[in-house]
């Protein structure tokens, strides 16, 4: 049977950055929303035909690294589900991939929920939630509606996401600027894995505990101005780790820079907004519906941006063929 799955992206306000091991356990809890204009959609089959996985991406073959992690995703389904069976995977997405944007994010819930009703399995939210983070930690928040928040959890079994709010409990509205396509150098596989040697890596954890309390309070409350303060401090915070850690990351480029000053400037103007960035340079633009058209028109009038893609608050993974 063929199964299709649409997902969604997310952002995080807190994010997750520093893995323990193999499995994608955090060290911290991380909080996010789904986005409805960066959609993952992934069809699976079992082919009782097929010698290998066949793996595609926007109608291309995916080999190496990228078809590994794929097959090794597959692999665990198909350990839960008892079969040796090698599948077609086509998968399809609306946005760049590796600009800043959680494509993993998209792409494994999209993939864990696609291959399990595939093999016949019926997993519950939380057991799909637990699945999509082997393949990617950010893609554990992005199987829920709306707002989602991922505890962080000790064990396989304890660490997955739950939904904090539903899509329509606050329309947030996130303009991601596009300020350079060429694909990151440094996966966040990689950067997860350098961050404890940061020596801002603990101080950032001993902050986290009042941070994430703020964060959860100020969505459930609908405070923009407190989430965007949040978001912006957790942004440079997760930049400072990768900036400093042992083989240093930089995401940011200049056009990253020219977004934020100009959110600062408008800021003072009364035009509210606040960026957040994820592993890549692309700025993520968080705004209020009221001035979403004004602030994708200025951001659109920048020389570094080069689009910009428009994100109200997004349902999670659903099978839709
Ligand atoms: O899920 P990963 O391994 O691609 O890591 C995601 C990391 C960030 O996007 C930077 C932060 C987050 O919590 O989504």
């Amino acid at each position: 049977m063929k199964v299709t799955v649409k997902s969604p992206s997310n952002i995080a306000f807190i994010k997750y950055w520093g893995r323990k091991n193999a499995l994608n356990l955090p060290f911290n809890d991380s909080m996010s929303m789904n986005l409805s204009g960066c959609i993952t959609e992934t069809s699976v089959e079992f082919r009782a035909d097929l010698k290998t996985d066949e793996v595609s991406i926007n109608g291309e073959i995916v080999e190496g690294n990228k078809r590994q992690k794929v097959v090794d995703f597959l692999d665990l389904v198909r350990e839960k589900a008892g079969i040796n069976t090698k599948a077609v995977v086509e998968s399809k997405t609306n946005f760049p991939i590796a600009v800043g944007i959680a494509s993993s994010a998209a792409a494994f819930s999209a993939l864990a929920m696609a291959a399990t009703n595939a093999a016949g399995l019926t997993l519950s939210k939380k057991e799909l939630s637990i699945l999509a983070r082997r393949g990617s930690g950010s893609a554990c928040r992005s199987i829920f509606d709306g707002f989602a928040y991922w505890k962080k959890g000790n064990s396989d079994r304890t660490s997955y996401a739950h939904q904090l709010a539903p899509e329509d409990y606050w329309n947030l509205v996130d303009i991601v600027a596009v300020v350079g396509q060429e694909e990151k150098k440094v996966s966040s596989f990689e950067g997860h894995g350098g961050a404890t040697s940061s020596p801002y890596f603990r101080k950032r954890q001993r902050m986290l505990p009042f941070r994430i309390s703020e964060m959860e309070k100020a969505i459930l409350t609908r405070n923009f101005e407190k989430l965007g303060e949040l978001t912006e401090e957790e942004a440079v915070d997760m930049h400072v780790i990768a900036m400093t850690s042992q083989s240093p990351i930089f995401y940011w480029n200049e056009g990253t820079m020219q977004v934020m000053n100009k959110l600062m400037a408008w800021r003072k103007e009364g035009l509210l907004g606040y960026f957040t960035m994820d592993a890549g340079p692309s700025v993520h633009v968080i705004c209020q519906e009221k001035d979403a058209e004004e602030m994708k028109k200025r951001l659109d009038k920048l020389p570094l941006v080069e689009y910009t893609i428009v994100n109200r608050v997004a349902e999670g993974t659903k099978v839709i063929g």
